[in-house]
């Protein structure tokens, strides 16, 4: 596969995942050293990758997903207009319904984290400059991931109850921010499509912003529920 096939068919894996091949060790540590190649600002690698495998706290850390997805997330204006739409956001939605069971199912779960400093309430700059630290590495872990046949799903939903997480994984909350949950397993079949995007020329603002441009829409009833 080459670099633009990868960068294409990277999607968000839910119901191809295959909980019953297990996914050795040593692949998820090549997938941690290529995603450390990624930029770090100061060239200090915040990044971390809480790994969870043992039976008991990945039940426990799906179940916190499994209570705000089915209890709060499907329940709010977001999920209810997706499914009420049709096409790709129907599908989205549909599909997301497929992650939260199969994250009981698969035996990797990982989580990427910012360790050192919380982000809760900081300024733009202090967001910007440390979550630019861990978000390219951890999308250079799924890159690597696909690449090994392996298939992920970034997720931000158990953010709305983090301190749990953290309590579940002993990770000190008050220095490390969880950014990314991600299940880890192979996937059924290795053939994925390029997904429908917008057209690059409309989302390129030449030389300035352009207000002709597409707009995104606001935040209410995407974002999930706190
Ligand atoms: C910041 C972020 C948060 C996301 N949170 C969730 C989530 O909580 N649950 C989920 O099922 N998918 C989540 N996704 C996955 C998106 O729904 C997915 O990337 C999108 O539907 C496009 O899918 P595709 O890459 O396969 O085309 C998230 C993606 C991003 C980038």
């Amino acid at each position: 596969m080459d670099a633009d096939e990868m960068l294409a068919t990277t999607r968000a894996v839910r119901k191809r995942l295959d909980p019953d091949r297990d996914v050795p060790e040593h692949l998820i540590r090549e997938c941690v050293s290529l995603a450390l190649q990624a930029p770090a600002g100061s060239n200090l690698p915040r990044t971390r990758f809480v790994v969870v495998r043992e039976q008991r706290l990945r039940a426990a850390v799906a179940e916190i997903y499994s209570d705000i997805y089915l209890h709060s997330y499907r329940a709010s204006a977001g999920y209810i207009g997706r499914v009420e739409a049709s096409g790709t956001q129907q599908r989205t939605a549909r599909s997301a319904d497929a992650l939260e069971r199969a994250l009981h199912e698969v035996g990797t779960i990982v989580i990427a984290c910012l360790d050192g400093v919380r982000l809760d309430g900081a300024s733009a700059f202090t967001s910007a400059s440390m979550l630019g630290g861990v978000l390219p590495a951890t999308w250079s872990f799924m890159l690597a991931a696909r690449a090994r046949g392996l298939g992920t799903c970034w997720t931000t939903m158990h953010l709305s109850r983090e301190k749990e997480v953290a309590e579940v994984l002993g990770i000190p909350f008050e220095r490390v921010q969880q950014v990314c949950l991600t299940p880890l397993a192979f996937t059924r079949g290795e053939k994925f499509s390029p997904a429908r995007r917008p057209a690059a020329e409309e989302v390129i603002h030449w030389d300035g912003w352009d207000a002709a441009k597409l707009a995104a829409p606001p935040l209410d009833g995407i974002a999930a529920p706190s």
